[in-house]
């Protein structure tokens, strides 16, 4: 089962998610008049930025009330899963800022994105790469553990290295010009209960409802000392996979 996303807290506890999209969007180099599928397009806040570089954008999302919002700032999306995209090379980019990793058939994904894609068309995202996150998943891990759970059962992320990721979009066909990780430290607005709350559904839905404030407490207290400045505020450990891949006119 997806996750499923409440835009006001999003908007609250991952605000940096659209803020720290800009250079992602610059290695897509958007035209006036080009025509861009942004997968995975959330609140809409990046694709709404497309808009008024004069592009003709469609979003895509697999949450209802993402794509409401999205609508709501004037952007057409519509609701589609990431995994089934239904277009044929009507594209000339497919851009997706932080979407990536909640689809975990990443060559599904890669063979609708070919498919929506025009020959000479560019497929330019960026999402959590291999050891994103990893001092949250280590405290994940193990406080899953002490309540007899398995992190590995539960987990939503896909967060590959870049030569796997590389790998897959040349077996698909694709050219690669840019596969790689990029460390990105990232203060959060809030704390690591709202982050937990935001993105980490999944494991709390695994805890009965009376217990879930106290493991946030747990995994916030084990992720304390790597994470939390003197400040008071919370850095994340983010690692970036940011690419960059053409579809050849001619197949290779
Ligand atoms: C990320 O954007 O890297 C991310 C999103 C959800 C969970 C973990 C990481």
């Amino acid at each position: 089962m997806g996750q499923a996303w409440d835009p006001q807290a999003y908007a609250r506890h991952a605000r940096f998610v659209p803020e720290l999209g800009a250079p992602v969007l610059a290695l897509l180099d958007p035209k006036p008049g080009e025509r861009i599928l942004d997968l995975g397009c959330g609140d809409g806040v990046l694709t709404r930025r497309l808009l008024d570089m004069g592009c003709d954008v469609l979003g895509v999302d697999a949450s209802p009330s993402m794509v409401a919002a999205a609508q709501s700032r004037g952007v057409p999306a519509v609701l589609m899963d990431g995994h089934t995209l239904a277009f044929d090379q009507e594209f000339d980019a497919v851009f997706s800022n932080a979407a990536l990793h909640w689809m975990n058939r990443p060559d599904q994904v890669i063979a609708g994105v070919w498919r929506a894609l025009k020959p000479g068309g560019r497929f330019v995202g960026e999402f959590g790469g291999h050891g994103n996150v990893e001092t949250v998943v280590a405290a994940l891990r193990a406080e899953l553990a002490e309540r007899g759970l398995s992190f590995e059962d539960l987990n939503p992320w896909y967060f590959p290295t870049a030569e796997e990721y590389r790998a897959r979009l040349e077996g698909a066909g694709f050219k690669v010009r840019v596969a790689e990780l990029i460390p990105r430290p990232t203060p959060l607005e809030t704390d690591l209960a709202g982050w937990l709350i935001t993105f980490g559904q999944r494991f709390l839905d695994a805890i009965a409802p009376a217990e879930r404030d106290a493991f946030c407490r747990a995994v916030a207290e084990r992720c304390q000392p790597v994470l939390q400045q003197p400040d008071g505020r919370w850095v994340v450990d983010y690692v970036r996979l940011r690419f960059a891949a053409e579809k050849p006119c001619q197949p290779q």
